[in-house]
């Protein structure tokens, strides 16, 4: 089947079974056509929670699909492929994070939601990028364990000044920018803002322009496309599907990605192909334990409660 073939057998499909297709931004372009919604972790999540589809395809990677079935238990949730797992979050596990907890028993877990179901049961709370410095921020005046992501982690602390404990996690993707990325991308494009994704290392976020969420990043753009002098234009320092999607939105702008290296080889196992099959076949589904998703609800619910009324978007 060609493309075109495939996404009308997707579409059919999809309304046969009242299911609806969420794709993370860092998907495909080809995934991308057969989305009902696309967003980042966060804005995904909100979709997740509100809908009234039997079925929920989840293109993206594992933890993103997990959460959905914490969310919505009585839904059939799928992620098209089965090993697109992301490698940040089997960086943490939950025995490692009760041994922390009787370190610091006075502290608050807030955990990334790059995270397994397991370790959120043992978290306080979920954030993701795009609220994680206002959840740190509502957290401040008490010590906190933040989980996985080291550098998202420390991102908030020397901005809130909170007490935190990192975890040593981090995302391979971002983990890998380096002051090298950004003189070469500021030499072959000159007079452009360096936006950059909080999951990058320090020193890469400490000479950013912009810091922030796949969304905030993409909102930025959104916002001061258009007003640039002709000679400007944006380096976009996250996963390399973000600047291709800038680019094909803004044809008239000045859009480039720090680096090719950023791929996220995970996000890319999924195909059209994996979406048609996923949908045929209702796999790969997706269970969560019941006592370990009741527990990881929990710390969910509070970062969809507290993300709505600190107003993270
Ligand atoms: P956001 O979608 O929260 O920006 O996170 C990026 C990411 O790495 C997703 O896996
Ligand atoms: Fe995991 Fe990084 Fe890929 Fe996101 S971009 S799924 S954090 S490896």
């Amino acid at each position: 089947m060609d493309k075109n073939e495939l996404i009308e057998k997707i579409n059919e499909l999809k309304k046969k079974k009242n299911a609806v297709i969420l794709v993370h931004s860092y998907q495909r372009q080809e995934v991308h056509a057969v989305a009902d919604f696309i967003g980042d972790s966060l804005a995904l999540a909100r979709e997740a929670a509100k809908t009234d589809a039997d079925m929920i395809v989840f293109c993206g990677v594992d933890f993103m699909a997990e959460s959905a079935k914490i969310l919505l238990p009585e839904k059939k949730v799928l992620l098209p492929s089965e090993d697109a797992k992301c490698p940040m979050a089997m960086m943490a596990n939950a025995e490692s994070l009760r041994e922390m907890k009787k370190k610091y028993p006075e502290a608050v877990v807030i955990t990334y939601i790059n995270s397994s179901a397991e370790v959120k049961a043992e978290s306080d709370i979920v954030c993701t990028s795009a609220n994680a410095l206002e959840i740190v921020e509502f957290y401040k005046d008490k010590k906190i364990i933040f989980t996985p992501d080291k550098h998202l982690g420390n991102y908030c602390k020397e901005v809130t000044g909170a007490d935190i404990v990192l975890w040593d996690g981090y995302c391979y993707v971002h983990d890998e920018f380096s002051i090298g990325d950004i003189y070469i991308a500021k030499h072959e494009h000159p007079n452009c803002v360096l936006l950059v994704h909080p999951e990058s290392p320090k020193d890469v976020l400490d000479i950013a322009d912009f810091i922030g969420s796949t969304s905030q990043i993409m909102r930025f753009v959104d916002e001061n496309a258009g007003k640039l002098d002709e000679d400007e234009g944006f380096i976009i320092g996250t996963e390399v599907e973000i600047g291709k999607a800038l680019q094909k939105k803004y044809p008239e702008e000045r859009i480039y990605n720090l680096a090719e290296h950023a791929v996220c080889t995970q996000m890319k196992r999924t195909t059209l192909e994996k979406v048609y099959e996923s949908l045929m076949e209702e796999e790969t589904e997706i269970f969560v334990e019941e006592s370990i998703r009741i527990k990881a609800l929990k710390a969910l619910d509070a970062m969809l409660e507290l993300s709505e009324k600190l107003g993270s978007k």
